[in-house]
């Protein structure tokens, strides 16, 4: 079934250069990208955004993390595009991610790790709405 998720390519990715090395993978798992915009988040931004996170013990650093440099935030389409992302990605740390995922090739750290994707279509809708005007996602 087609289907929306929201990625963010994350600062350590933008300062190496590798918007278009991780594009490439995020197409060849056979997402499109209908959406996408490169922005310097704010620190209310981000902190809106991994609200869930802010009792970890990461949440400050993380939150750093997101606004050190610009991100590229995208709405991506596809069958199930949920779980596809999230297969794209790898694991959450590096270390664990498998051959080929975006994470194994190019994040750095559990918390430098090159991507976000949305863990649901609920937290999808919720985090699109949150970057993005329905009339900037063109299918
Ligand atoms: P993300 O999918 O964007 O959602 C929450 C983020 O928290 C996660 O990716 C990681 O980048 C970050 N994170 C998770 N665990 C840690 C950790 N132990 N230290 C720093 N950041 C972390």
């Amino acid at each position: 079934m087609a289907e929306q998720t929201f990625s963010i390519i994350k600062p350590d990715a933008t300062r190496r250069n590798l918007t278009g090395k991780v594009n490439a993978v995020i197409e060849g798992a056979g997402l499109r990208i209908v959406a996408q915009r490169r922005i310097q988040m704010t620190r209310a931004q981000a902190e809106k955004f991994y609200e869930i996170h802010k009792e970890r013990p990461f949440f400050g650093e993380l939150v750093d993390f997101m606004i050190s440099a610009p991100v590229v935030v995208q709405v991506l389409e596809g069958d199930n595009a949920v779980a596809r992302y999230r297969e794209a990605m790898g694991a959450t740390n590096p270390a664990q991610a498998a051959e080929g995922t975006i994470r194994k090739l190019y994040a750095e750290s559990v918390g430098e790790n090159s991507v976000h994707g949305s863990d649901s279509a609920d937290n999808a809708a919720l985090e699109i709405v949150q970057f993005f005007k329905p009339e900037e996602i063109v299918g």
